[in-house]
């Protein structure tokens, strides 16, 4: 396509994903990112996966000089925002750092991407911003009410984008909001590999079973679900990566603000994933039962009738992909560092 994409994160999980998939179809990256939850390394195994390199900033959203040196050497099409931090506990600790890595770094970015005349802006957003108590699955009209700075954060930001576009009308945003992204690209190259503990599932599996942990803990087996454990909707990362590729377009086309939900609308259990991982890779993954993790919900998985129907994006991979990718990525990974 030819066109230069600024990828803020392009170095991180979802990010590193949706850069292969850009520069497979002939745009040129160019990629924003601090470094704080990413290894340099990626880079080389994005060009290992698709023969080309994206151009690289090791650079702060939040450092608006270095930002605006960046926005003067390219003329930016696009910028796909995903450099954020994630990890919800840390967010309830240390709010401030959240709000001003995420809030601010996103004014920030949107005050030059303005300067510079760029209005196309595709933003990561979460299911993490609708409220507790919905009922599933859930629409791009379901309320909204996050309970953890985390989700606040992201939801300030989706609110900034919706006033931005009431002001000026050349503005085009899309915001995705991501269910539950997994799994890894086909290659093993490139995969979810967080610094520290884990917080979420998927990886707490696959360090289980690759031997880095003991046993995972099944937060709770008493939610009013088919056996008890809490249900998500798990999402490829490369059918996550490919959503952005099809909003490139109709951001293009289409000004305002407009909200997706990237999903299955598909809900497995604790158990499901469980299972499903041991099957494809034969293999046990030790668990024992222990009590919730407070701020969870039973259920959590979209309807993604919009996104399908709007990008023209459907979700093709299963969860036997996710467990089969994932799997290869822990074991690459873990060869390497051997
Ligand atoms: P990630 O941590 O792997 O990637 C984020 C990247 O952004 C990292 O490479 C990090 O170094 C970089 N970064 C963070 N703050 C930065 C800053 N101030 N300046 C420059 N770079 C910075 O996370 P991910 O899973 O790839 O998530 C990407 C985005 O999607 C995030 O905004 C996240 O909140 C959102 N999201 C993720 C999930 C999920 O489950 N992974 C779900 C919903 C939404
Ligand atoms: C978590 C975050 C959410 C974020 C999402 C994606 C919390 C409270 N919520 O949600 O804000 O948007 O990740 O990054 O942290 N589970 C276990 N054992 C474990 C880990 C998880 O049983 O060791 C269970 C959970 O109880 C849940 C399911 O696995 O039922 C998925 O958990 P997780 O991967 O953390 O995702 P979310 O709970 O959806």
């Amino acid at each position: 396509m030819d066109r230069n994409i600024l990828v803020t994160g392009g170095t991180g999980f979802i990010g590193s994903h949706t850069v292969v998939e850009l520069l497979e179809i002939g745009d040129n990256v160019i990629i924003v990112d601090n470094l704080s939850n990413s290894n340099p390394s990626v880079l080389e195994k994005i060009e290992m996966i698709t023969g080309r390199k994206p151009i690289f900033y090791h650079c702060d959203v939040t450092d608006r000089k270095a930002l605006t040196n960046v926005f003067a050497s390219h003329e930016i099409h696009t910028v796909i925002h995903f450099a954020g931090l994630k990890a919800v506990a840390e967010s309830v600790a240390e709010p401030l750092k959240y709000y001003h890595n995420n809030v601010v770094g996103s004014i920030i970015l949107m005050q030059v991407m303005e300067q510079f005349h760029v209005h196309n802006l595709i933003f990561s957003s979460s299911a993490t911003v609708y409220g507790g108590n919905n009922i599933m699955p859930l629409t791009e009209a379901s309320p909204t009410g996050p309970v953890n700075p985390y989700g606040m954060t992201k939801l300030a930001v989706e609110n900034i984008c919706r006033d931005l576009c009431s002001s000026d009308q050349n503005w085009h945003i899309a915001l995705l909001r991501y269910f539950n992204p997994v799994g890894a690209h086909v290659s093993g190259l490139i995969g979810e590999d967080p610094l520290g503990i884990p917080n979420n599932l998927f990886p707490i599996i696959t360090q289980v079973a690759i031997g880095k942990r003991d046993k995972l803990f099944v937060y709770g087996n008493d939610y009013p679900t088919q056996d008890g454990t809490g249900v998500r909707d798990y999402i490829h990362v490369v059918d996550l990566a490919l959503g952005h590729i099809k909003t490139l377009p109709f951001v293009e086309e289409n000004p305002g603000v407009h909200i997706f939900n990237l999903g299955t609308g598909k809900g497995y259990s604790v158990m499901d994933v469980i299972k499903a991982f041991e099957r494809v890779n034969d293999l046990t993954v030790p668990h024992v039962i222990s009590s919730r993790r407070a701020g969870d919900v039973a259920e959590c998985y979209s309807n993604p009738d919009k996104a399908n129907r709007i990008l023209r994006w459907n979700a093709n991979l299963g969860l036997e992909d996710m467990c089969r990718d994932g799997w290869r990525f822990q074991k690459q990974i873990t060869n390497h560092k051997a």
